[in-house]
C-alpha cells in the first residue's frame, strides 16, 4: 500500500517527537544525576520578547520541569499574551504543557502596556506559524492554586510580568504560601527604573499586587532591573546563532535583532536580557549572588509608585515624638531590627549566563 504525503508527513513527526522525547528523558536522567530532580517551576508571564526567549530556554533546560504557563497582562493585553504563549508551546512542541489566562488588568488602576518595546504583537513582531496548541479552560491563578497543592513544597513560581495573578492565587488561598518552594520574580530594582525614574516595568504595573507577593513570607528571591541590565545580548552572541536553523533558534534571533536595533538607537550596546535571567537562577543559582533585604514596595507615591524599597541595613530607626519649650519634634531614640523579606541579586555572572542561554537555545 503507497503511503499519503500525509501519512509520510505524519511518520515524520512522530520520530521527531519520538527523538525530542528521548532526548528530554536523557537531559532529565542527567540532570538527576548531577544532583537531583529537576526542578518544578510554573512560569507566569506577559509574553512579551524577553518572555519568548526566557520560555525557551526554559523549556531547553533539563533542570527544570515546567508544570505550566500562567499568562497575566503586562507588555501586552492578556489575550494577545495567551495568543502569543500558545505560539511559543506550539513551535517548542510543547502542546502537553497547560497555558492558562488570568487577569486581564492590575487589582487596583489602569493597565499600562509596552507595545513600543516589544513590537505590536509583543514578540518583536516576529511572525511564528500557527499555534497547535489550545488554551487550559482554567483560570490562571486557580491553576497555581491546584498544582502548588497537587505537589507540596515541590513548585517553584518563576514570575516574568506583573504580579497580578500570583496576588490572586495567594489572595484567593493563602494557605499556597508555606507550599511554595520558592518564588523567583523578574521585577523590582534596587537602583531606579525603566517605567518611571524609580519603578521598574513589572511592579510599576501592579504595585499593590507585588506588596502582597513581597509581604507573603514566603522565601523570595528578586532578580530585578539591575540583573538584566548588566546582561546583555550583543550583535556578536546573535551571530552566533546566525547559522541555527532551527524554528526556536531563528526565533530567538529574530526578537533579538528587534531588541537590539532598539537597543542600539538609544546608544545601548546591547539588549538586556531580563525575563531570561530569572530563568536562569531558577537553573543555576550560582549565576547570581545575592543579599538579604526587606523590600518595601511604594504604593502611593506620585513620583515614586511602584518603586521597590531596599532596606540595605536591616535597621529602621526608631523615632519618638519629644516636647521641648521651642516646639514639639522627633527624635531618634534607636533602631529597630528589620527581617528581610527577599534575597535580592546584586551580582550576576554575565557571560557564563549568555552562554548558557545561547547554549541552551542551540540545542548544543
Ligand atoms: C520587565 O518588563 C517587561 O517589559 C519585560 O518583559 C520584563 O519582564 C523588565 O522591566
Ligand atoms: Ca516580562
Amino acid at each position: 500500500m503507497r503511503e499519503s504525503a500525509t501519512d509520510a508527513a505524519h511518520a515524520r513527526v512522530c520520530r521527531l517527537s519520538i527523538v525530542r522525547g528521548l532526548l528530554m528523558m536523557l537531559a532529565i536522567c542527567s540532570a538527576s544525576a548531577a544532583g537531583g530532580a529537576p526542578r518544578q517551576v510554573i512560569i507566569d508571564t506577559d509574553p512579551g520578547t524577553d518572555d519568548a526567549i526566557a520560555i525557551m530556554l526554559a523549556l531547553n533546560s533539563p533542570e527544570l520541569a515546567v508544570r505550566a504557563f500562567t499568562v497575566v497582562a503586562g507588555n501586552v493585553p492578556a489575550a494577545q499574551g495567551l495568543d502569543n504563549a500558545l505560539h511559543l508551546v506550539s513551535l517548542a512542541r510543547r502542546c502537553d504543557l497547560p497555558v492558562a489566562i488570568g487577569a486581564q488588568r492590575p487589582l487596583a488602576g489602569m493597565l499600562t502596556t509596552a507595545e513600543l518595546y516589544h513590537g505590536k504583537n509583543g514578540l518583536g513582531d516576529v511572525q511564528l506559524p500557527p499555534a497547535t496548541c489550545a488554551a487550559d479552560k482554567r483560570w490562571a491563578p486557580d491553576l497555581i492554586d491546584d498544582l502548588v497543592h497537587a505537589a507540596p513544597h515541590e513548585i517553584t513560581l518563576v514570575t516574568l510580568g506583573p504580579l497580578t495573578n500570583i496576588a490572586l492565587a495567594l489572595s484567593k488561598d493563602p494557605s499556597i504560601v508555606p507550599l511554595v518552594k520558592e518564588v523567583i520574580m523578574m521585577g523590582g530594582s534596587v537602583s531606579g527604573g525603566n517605567a518611571s525614574p524609580a519603578a521598574e516595568f513589572n511592579v510599576y504595573v501592579d504595585p499593590e499586587a507585588a506588596k502582597i507577593v513581597f509581604e507573603a513570607g514566603w522565601p523570595l528571591t528578586m532578580v530585578g532591573l539591575d540583573m538584566g541590565d548588566k546582561v546583555l545580548l550583543t550583535r556578536s552572541h546573535l551571530a552566533v546563532l546566525a547559522n541555527e536553523h532551527s524554528p526556536m533558534a531563528q526565533l530567538v534571533s529574530g526578537i533579538g535583532a528587534f531588541l537590539l536595533e532598539r537597543a542600539e538607537r538609544a546608544g545601548r550596546s546591547g539588549a538586556g536580557m531580563y525575563d531570561p535571567v530569572a530563568i536562569g537562577v531558577a537553573i543555576d543559582r550560582t549565576l547570581v549572588q545575592v543579599t538579604p533585604m526587606h523590600i518595601d514596595v511604594e504604593t502611593t507615591g506620585r513620583v515614586t509608585r511602584g518603586e521597590t524599597v531596599a532596606n540595605r541595613s536591616g535597621r529602621v530607626s526608631r523615632h519618638e515624638l519629644r516636647t521641648f519649650p521651642e516646639g514639639d519634634r522627633y527624635v531618634a531614640t534607636g533602631a529597630d531590627r528589620v527581617a528581610p523579606n527577599a534575597d535580592v541579586a546584586t551580582m550576576v555572572d554575565a557571560e557564563r549566563f549568555v552562554q548558557l542561554l545561547l547554549s541552551r537555545i542551540k540545542g548544543k
